[in-house]
């Protein structure tokens, strides 16, 4: 019996294979594939072009853009995990178990800023019952890994860093001016009668700014050096008064920032919900503010939950020579 299961990359609602969907008569065991080409999310609307395999970590999303993406052999182990306790912090959760994500998304529980508290406070803080939150999480990584994930805790920092550039920066660049053409677009045809349109412009513009030297600081300084000194086994630290902790420290902060953003184009776009007379240039902005919002998390998490960690533990605080220096802007 087939249990894949299908995201919708607006809402997160999870088609599951093996369960069908009981409220549109669907039966257990209907493939994804083989619904009808009519067939909406039952909880957004969305039509099947709005979802993704629920992998969570494979990103097929952006493979047309992504050079290099898809043709890497694999460089580690798949990851087994341990398993999985309420006092593991989120961020860890999805770092042993990347399918974990997809509970993650949908439950709307912040796996990558905020992955740092644990299970059973992330789900105290949302009101959900963490027994019954480990059990879908078990569920999910013991039988629905479609497309394995590597071990990222165990590749080298370069193949990681590597991953991080070729799936999710490079794509990236490609996709905010993309995104940033089409806000544009709808915020002049529609923000007359959709004042929401032209804040949504407004946050997205500069945003797409910070993103773009946030990429450029990491690939031009932290990137770089990281991979040069694990290559070389030598002490890291930068010059302007410690060690990779600081520069580390004020990317963090930057993806804090770019979280608070997220949240507020959100809110704006009532969680991505075109309304009724949304055209289709409208309905595929919302769909790929969703999309990159996903991609988002999935981003930052890698970097602040298993490269920077690594990086500190690898090379240790505040030793070194190093003249390079970082600043925030
Ligand atoms: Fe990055
Ligand atoms: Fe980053």
């Amino acid at each position: 019996m087939s249990n894949a299961k299908t995201i919708c990359t607006v809402c997160n609602y999870i088609y599951d294979e093996a369960q069908g969907e009981p409220r549109q008569n669907i039966a257990p065991s209907v493939e994804f594939a083989s619904l009808n080409e009519a067939w909406r999310c039952p909880e957004c609307n969305s039509g099947k072009d709005m979802f993704q395999p629920c992998t969570c970590v494979s990103l097929p999303i952006y493979e047309s853009t992504c050079v290099g993406h898809g043709n890497k052999k694999p460089v580690a182990p798949v990851n087994s995990g341990q398993a999985i306790s309420k006092a593991m912090s989120v961020g860890e959760v999805v770092a042993q178990h990347p399918a974990s994500a997809c509970i993650f998304e949908q439950l709307s529980i912040d796996y990558c800023c905020g992955g740092k508290i644990s299970l059973e406070e992330a789900c105290r803080k949302k009101g959900l019952d963490v027994d019954q939150v480990v059990k879908k999480l078990a569920d999910v990584i013991t039988n629905n890994v479609p497309t394995p994930e590597l071990d990222w805790t165990q590749v080298s920092l370069k193949d990681l860093i590597d991953h991080i550039v070729s799936v999710y920066h490079n794509p990236l660049k490609y996709e905010l001016g993309r995104i940033l053409a089409l806000s544009e677009k709808v915020a002049l045809r529609h923000g007359e009668n959709h004042p929401e349109v032209v804040e949504l412009l407004k946050v997205f513009a500069p945003f797409k700014e910070e993103l773009e030297l946030h990429m450029q600081k990491e690939e031009m300084i932290l990137f770089p050096t990281i991979a040069q000194r694990e290559s070389q086994n030598k002490p890291i630290s930068f010059g302007c008064g410690g060690g990779i902790e600081h520069p580390i420290g004020v990317m963090m902060m930057e993806h804090d920032s770019a979280g608070e953003t997220m949240e507020k184009m959100r809110k704006l776009t009532n969680s991505y919900t075109p309304p009724e007379d949304a055209c289709n240039s409208y309905k595929q902005l919302f769909h790929s503010l969703a999309r990159f919002e996903l991609e988002m998390h999935q981003h930052v998490h890698k970097e602040n939950n298993i490269l920077f960690p690594r990086a500190i533990e690898l090379f240790g605080a505040g030793s070194g020579n190093d003249q390079s220096c970082m600043t925030a802007k």
